[in-house]
This record gives structure tokens, C-alpha cells and sequence, in this order.
């Protein structure tokens, strides 16, 4: 077992010490939003801004959504030492909107103001969070800082891409405060997450599918969807190119970085993945697939009494396994060999077998190269913010997931998918 996945079974979610810090940019205000995500998770949130932060910002916001004092400098304070003490005692430091400038100031290990002090002085893990004009992002210097900040094992997320300021729009947006509350909890469940998979093109299929009836009808299933976004988020966050292939979702944030791709019925996820799956080093099947579908669909409305028998007994007929289709594709030279394609099942046992028996009998028929595998047994899993199974592979012993949150599954299933192929 990896270092990170021990990590993540024995780390349970309690509250923290969360230093936010603020620097000075118009998302500044959406910082607010953090503090009360993590206040509501029960952490313990103390707010350092920068001095430009508050010319967005006042104080007295952050004093009363921490519930703690707020100060910019070093000499606020001086019998407390908090530029030492504010760092020591975190769990965990995350700067969101994080300015061109702080970033610079960090890269050069600067401590000319309270935050920066704190970063210099802190051991525990920091997320910087870059928010920045598309142009100031892409320069050549921020990029070198941001490649400092990430050698140092400091974690930066990628900017999302959206409206900024002005009327232009690009790589540079704050992610919402959810997601970077979510990436932070991830970070301390799990250790460090890696910025190895650039260059990296990771094909995803995440919700449900939906078969038409009719206009208005058809059948589904209860997929959320988060365990594919979840997936998208964390293999984003180690630098790949990432795309959604979205069925029926949630109501979910594109994570930053990534690009979605709708689709409604099996026919199109196939479509869509057979299509994108010779350009992808990883394709990853979290999608729940209808089985079957109706022989006839409708094209105006199935009304009651005159269609009473089309509504009342379905013509079903199989639909193709798109799992096993990219498989077989692999294996005709379609897609390079050196693809790694995951699949998953969803389980629940019976008086004969298990859960895991039931999984690793899929494992085989499907012959993907790994295969998470859910218990999703008394509603279990489906809809929910949390994951439990198993992680199926050729190469290593079955893999308890202990149950946690659909991200932290997936940095554990992206972890396995990066050993088996350097294990290649
Ligand atoms: N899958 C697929 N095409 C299908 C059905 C499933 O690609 N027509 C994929 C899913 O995305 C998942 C894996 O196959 O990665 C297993 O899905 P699951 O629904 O658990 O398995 P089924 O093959 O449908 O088997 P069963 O429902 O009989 O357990």
C-alpha cells in the first residue's frame, strides 16, 4: 500500500486549524465563502489577509465569519509573536484568491507582511489558489514561480477557466470556494497530491445514462455523477488535459482544468468514447450505463389509454458494453496499447458470494487493468458524498477503500492507475 493511501484510511475528517489567507484581488470577496465552509465543517479559521486584500474586503468580515481577530502585519500584536505562532499552530494554510504578486513574494521566500511570514514559518501543507488575468498567468514569471511553489511540495490549483473581471474571459477565475474547500480536505485526508501527469490526456465518463421513451420519458438510474468529477478534479490537479463525458449529473462544478462534453443516451456515451478514447492514456468508465433500452421510442408524447400497452410493457433490448468495447479495441490495435483503462462495479452480495467475489468475477469478464469496485449494498454509495469498495488489479492485492470522500477515493484510484503504469 502506498504511503498516501495508508494515509487516507487512518485520517479521519476532524476539525482543523485553517489559516485562509487573502490577497488583493476582486475575488477576494469570494474568500468569505471559504471561511463559512470551513467553519461549517467545524474548523477553527484564522483569516490573513494582505494589506491590498482589504481594499477589497474590510475586516470586519473576516473577524466576524472566523470569529477571530484579524490583523496584516507582523507588529499587530508583537507580544503574541504571531508571524511564528499563526504558522506553527495550522493545519493546514490555504490563500485563495492568491495574487501574481504573493505568489512571487513566496517563491522568493519573502516575509514582509503577515501571510507571507506565516507561509515562511508553516510545516503543515499549503494550497495556493491563483486568481489572475489570463495574461498574468501565462507569464512566463508566474509560471516559474508557480513551478518553485510546486517543487517545494507546496499545492497549487489549477485556475478555473470563466469570466474575468472585465469582459474577457480565460484561464484565471478563482475555482468556487466548494471546490477549493473540498481540494484542501483532500489534501489533509490524503498527503500530498503530485503534479506528475502533464502531458497526460485523461478520458473520463462520469452520471448517469438516460434512454428516451418518449419526449417527456425515460429511464434512468441514480448516478450522481461525483465520483467522475471527483476523478476529473484530481487528475487535473496532477497537470493532465482531462474530459467529462457527461451523462445525467448533479448539479456539479466543472473542476478546473477539465472540459464536459454532454451526452444523454448509451448510443452517444459510445459515440463519445470510442471516438476520444485513441487520443486518451487513460480512460476511466465511472459512467452507470443503462443496460437496455426501448426497441421503439416515441416521437410525440405516449398518451394514456390509446399507447396503454406500449407504457405498460416495455420492448427492452441490450445495449452495447462500451467497457468492454474499448477493451476489445485495445486488444485490435484502435488504442495504443500503452492506454490504461478503468472500469468500475457497482456490488452488493448475496447468500453465495460477496461483494468483492461478485467484483472480482467482473474484473475478469470485463478485462479492463483496474477496477473499482463499490459496495453499494442498503443504498450504499448512489447520490451520496461518500465511497467505499475495493480497487482490482492484475498487478497488486485487492486494495480497501476505506470509506471517505468521493475525491479522496479518487486520488486512491489515481495513485493505483500511476503505479500500474510504471509497473508497465
Ligand atoms: N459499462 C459499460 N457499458 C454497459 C454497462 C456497463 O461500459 N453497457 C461499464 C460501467 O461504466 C462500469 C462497468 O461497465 O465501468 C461495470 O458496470 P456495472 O453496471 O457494474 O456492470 P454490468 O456490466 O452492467 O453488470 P451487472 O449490471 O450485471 O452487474
Amino acid at each position: 500500500m502506498s504511503e498516501n493511501a495508508a494515509q487516507a484510511q487512518s485520517s479521519p475528517q476532524q476539525p482543523r486549524n485553517i489559516v485562509v489567507g487573502v490577497s488583493g484581488g476582486i475575488a477576494a470577496y469570494k474568500a468569505a465563502h471559504l471561511v463559512r465552509n470551513f467553519k461549517e465543517h467545524g474548523d477553527d479559521v484564522r483569516v490573513v489577509p494582505t494589506q491590498a486584500a482589504l481594499n477589497f474586503v474590510g475586516a470586519a468580515t473576516f473577524e466576524a465569519l472566523s470569529g477571530n481577530p484579524v490583523s496584516t502585519t507582523v507588529f499587530d500584536a508583537v507580544d503574541e509573536v504571531q508571524h511564528v505562532n499563526i504558522g506553527q499552530h495550522a493545519d493546514a494554510v490555504v490563500i485563495a484568491p492568491a495574487t501574481a504578486d504573493v505568489i512571487a513574494r513566496i517563491a522568493a521566500g519573502r516575509s514582509d507582511d503577515l501571510l507571507t511570514a506565516t507561509v515562511l514559518v508553516a510545516t503543515c501543507p499549503v494550497i495556493v489558489v491563483p486568481a489572475m488575468h489570463t495574461e498574468m498567468w501565462f507569464n512566463p514569471a508566474t509560471q516559474d514561480n508557480v513551478a518553485t511553489l510546486r517543487r517545494r511540495g507546496i499545492t497549487v490549483m489549477e485556475p478555473a477557466h470563466g469570466r474575468l473581471t472585465g469582459k474577457d474571459t480565460g484561464p484565471g477565475r478563482l475555482p468556487e470556494a466548494e471546490q477549493i474547500a473540498e481540494l484542501v480536505r483532500t489534501r489533509l485526508a490524503f498527503g500530498e497530491l503530485p503534479y506528475d501527469w502533464r502531458g497526460l490526456s485523461v478520458l473520463i465518463s462520469a452520471g448517469g445514462t438516460q434512454e428516451n421513451l418518449d419526449p417527456v420519458r425515460f429511464i434512468g438510474n441514480r448516478s450522481s455523477g461525483r465520483q467522475g468529477f471527483a476523478l476529473a478534479e484530481l487528475a487535473a490537479q496532477r497537470g493532465a488535459m482531462v474530459t467529462i463525458v457527461a451523462g445525467d449529473t448533479d448539479d456539479l462544478i466543472t473542476p478546473s482544468g477539465a472540459e464536459v462534453v454532454k451526452i444523454v443516451s448509451t448510443q452517444d456515451l459510445k459515440n463519445e468514447m470510442d471516438t476520444r478514447a485513441p487520443e486518451a492514456d487513460i480512460v476511466i468508465m465511472s459512467a452507470a450505463v443503462s443496460d437496455y433500452r426501448p426497441v421503439n421510442v416515441a416521437s410525440s408524447k405516449m398518451k394514456k389509454g390509446s399507447d396503454d400497452s406500449a407504457l405498460s410493457t416495455l420492448e427492452m433490448t441490450e445495449n452495447p458494453d462500451i467497457l468492454k468495447g474499448l477493451v476489445a479495441a485495445r486488444k485490435g490495435g484502435l488504442i495504443p496499447a500503452s492506454t490504461t483503462i478503468v472500469g468500475f462495479a457497482a456490488e452488493t452480495g448475496d447468500e453465495e458470494s460477496t461483494a468483492l467475489e461478485f467484483a472480482q468475477a467482473k474484473f475478469e469478464r470485463k478485462g479492463c487493468d483496474v477496477l473499482m469496485a463499490n459496495d453499494v449494498s442498503a443504498g450504499k454509495v448512489f447520490g451520496q458524498k461518500d465511497n467505499e469498495g475495493w480497487i482490482l488489479t492484475k498487478e497488486l492485492e485487492p486494495r480497501t477503500v476505506a470509506r471517505g470522500s468521493k475525491q479522496v477515493v479518487a486520488a486512491q484510484i489515481l495513485d493505483v492507475v500511476n503505479e500500474i503504469r510504471h509497473e508497465k
